[in-house]
């Protein structure tokens, strides 16, 4: 094997071992190798070098030209297909194989010492075992690539919310996604200094291009394997992905990182790693808020944080779609939580993002972008289900496969996403990236409801808040494996995504609301999903879901009137119908209310499903669940 050991960047004018960026101005020593000082980094690097045996060690400098440079490597490859310069300029799409579309949840392991620590919603595994079954795999997995070192930082690198690691991977199709995806570079080595804290993150594609005979095989477009593990050992923060190449089980900053050990970071430190969008939104007064929101995957995180407000006067600008990162800080009245979006681009569905849904969306990927699973079209453009009304007449579709609008299925993937940088998105915050993050006034919690869930409630107080949040169910969609459509529970929408013991978390989630107090944001449950009798949804959702945020702020202001029903509070009928909307009496209705009954019967439901999870449930949730039957039996019917 041969230890390149350098920068990728090897050939730039910074000579050998010059790390070519971040480092201006200071002189690299003789020999000098990137994060040097780090003797546990580079004893890390090495261990896995030598158990997964590539051909060469590449250290990962984010530049502009490495960027380029594995770009021409994927399209030399077949892995990528570059699109028309002139339709989507500097953009790529790639198809993975049928059998590697998405987050494998059944693979998902939390590694933890004790598996009560793990929890009754996690796939546990003792970390002993697990790590004997990973030298397995692992061992020789890298023959014949070349292993990348992607130093990385979740948050802007030296902010007090930051967090750093270091991905190990044999996918240049991952390197280059997480150059989207999160901050790479030198200057997160320069940060992490001798002995500066990282997340060990080991990714492999699993496929081998030597056996261990020697014998060579050809490459093939989209690399992987049939066995996969997403491990994940809470304790010493490491993360161990074998045999996906695909989304959150590879881009190890996303969800093994920046949620499942996150979440595990912020139970020990204090605060909150969440499946929230971070939204900015001006009222016509000038008023600045921000709003974070937790939605179940596919469920409208990336539409919702890059809303066009239909009401008037109101603006409203991005700051993170898919994860946030909550901190409580300062006390009494000084307290508050502030939040950043750790990631750095957008992984977002593409499916469903059209000129109607989600222009600016739209906009941001019109150049610059990494296209995975979409469908091309004859002049060497993307194209997906509800891009355009009007569907083309021939694409190739996301298996590469001649496709015509009467082919029976669809062209792009359903959970076809498309990755572009921040920097991209026309909505983007001016304090996106402001090391001190933004204050949040109100958390919202969603789920993909056809019935029981009003449109909008407000919780009665914290407790009820974090109630509501755990309680989320929704109806499953394209992001994981899994049956369509079937209703699952999704507590705060982190059912896939939390690193440790559920009712643990709910837990934390009371202790931060009892560190916040009266300066805690307001609580409300949203849908945009109901359904009436005729399978059509009630509310036009998207760019109006605007009055509902208005109505939420509004709340927090205390400027907005609400209505106190047993599931909370709702907001006033008026002259047009709802929130300025005009819409039939029993659409308001039913966006206002739920059937007493079918409640019932979802509160029993409730009871069951949280006598699984154990006695460590918070004797505040049951107490809320007890207090909603209650509630329900004394409404008046009718
Ligand atoms: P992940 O990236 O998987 O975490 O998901 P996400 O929550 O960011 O999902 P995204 O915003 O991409 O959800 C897209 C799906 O939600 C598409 O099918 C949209 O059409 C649908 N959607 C988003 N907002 C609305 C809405 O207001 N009303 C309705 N009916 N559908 C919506
Ligand atoms: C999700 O499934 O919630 C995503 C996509 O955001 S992935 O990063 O693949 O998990
Ligand atoms: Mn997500």
């Amino acid at each position: 094997m041969t230890m390149l050991d350098e920068p990728l960047t090897r050939t730039t004018s910074t000579g050998p071992g010059g790390t070519s960026t971040g480092s201006a101005g200071r002189e690299p020593a003789a020999g000098h190798r990137p994060g040097q000082r780090h003797r546990r980094l580079h004893a890390w690097v090495a261990s896995v070098a030598e158990l997964t045996q590539p051909d060469a060690v590449v250290w990962c400098d984010g530049s502009r030209e490495e960027y380029d440079r594995l770009c021409e490597l994927l399209v030399a490859n077949g892995t990528f297909v570059r699109l028309n310069p002139e339709l989507r300029p500097r953009s790529f799409l790639a198809r993975s194989t049928p059998d590697d579309v998405a987050r494998v949840e059944s693979r998902t392991f939390i590694c933890s010492e004790h598996e009560a620590d793990a929890g009754p919603t996690n796939n546990w595994r003792a970390p002993g075992a697990m790590r004997a079954q990973l030298q397995d795999v692992f061992a020789g997995a890298m023959r014949g690539r070349t292993m990348y070192v992607v130093p990385f930082s979740m948050g802007p690198v030296d902010s007090p919310f930051a967090r750093y690691g270091v991905e190990i991977t044999d996918s240049p199709y991952v390197v280059v996604s997480m150059h989207l995806m999160t901050r790479v570079g030198t200057a997160v080595l320069d940060r992490l200094g001798a002995d500066g804290g990282f997340v060990e993150a080991v990714h492999s594609v699993g496929h081998p291009l030597v056996d261990s005979s020697g014998r060579r095989r050809a490459d093939v477009p989209w690399p992987c394997s049939p066995t996969k593990y997403i491990c994940h050992f809470p304790e010493s923060r490491e993360i161990w992905s074998y045999g996906s190449g695909y989304g959150g089980n590879a881009l190890l900053g996303k969800k093994c990182f920046a949620l499942r050990i996150a979440s595990v970071l912020g139970r020990d430190e204090g605060w909150l790693a969440e499946h929230m969008l971070v939204l900015e939104l001006t009222s016509p007064e000038g008023r600045t808020h921000h709003v974070a929101a937790a939605f179940p995957s596919a469920c409208g995180k990336t539409n919702l944080a890059m809303l066009q407000p239909t009401v008037p006067g109101w603006t409203a600008r991005t700051v993170g779609d898919d994860i946030a990162w909550m901190h409580p800080v300062g006390e009494g009245d000084d307290a508050e939580l502030r939040a950043i979006n750790p990631e750095a681009g957008f992984f977002g569905v593409a499916p469903g993002t059209g000129e109607k849904t989600n222009p600016t969306a739209v906009a941001m990927v019109a150049s610059d972008t990494i296209f995975t699973n979409v469908a091309l079209t004859d002049d060497g453009d993307v194209w997906w289900e509800g891009l355009t009304e009007d569907v083309p007449a021939h694409l190739v579709d996301w298996q590469g496969q001649d496709w015509t609008p009467d082919a029976g299925r669809p062209a792009a993937h359903p959970n076809s996403r498309f990755t572009v940088s921040a920097e991209r998105c026309p909505s983007i915050a001016s304090t996106w990236d402001a090391p001190e993050g933004v204050r949040i006034d109100a958390i919202l919690f969603g789920g993909r409801r056809a019935t029981n869930v009003p449109l909008v409630v407000e919780a009665r107080d914290w407790a009820h808040g974090v109630y509501l949040g755990a309680t989320i169910s929704s109806e499953q969609t394209a992001a994981a494996e899994g049956t369509v459509g079937e209703l699952r529970r999704d507590p705060f929408a982190m059912l896939p995504f939390c690193g440790y013991a559920m009712p643990d978390y709910w837990a934390h989630w009371l202790r931060v609301g009892e560190r916040l107090g009266d300066r805690a944001p307001r609580i409300f449950q949203v849908n945009w999903f109901r359904k009436g009798p005729d399978g059509a949804y009630l509310w036009p959702g998207f760019g109006e879901n605007s009055r509902v945020l208005a109505w939420a702020l509004g709340r927090v202001e205390g400027t907005a009137d609400a209505e106190e029903t047993p599931l909370g509070r709702v907001p006033a009928r008026d002259d047009a119908g709802l929130l300025g909307l005009a819409l039939p009496d029993d659409v308001v209705d039913r966006l206002r209310h739920a059937d007493p009954a079918a409640l019932a019967e979802e509160y029993d439901l409730t009871a069951a499903w949280l006598a699984t999870l154990g006695d460590r449930v918070p004797p505040e949730v049951t107490a809320e669940l007890t207090r909603a039957r209650e509630l329900l039996a004394a409404a008046p019917r009718g």
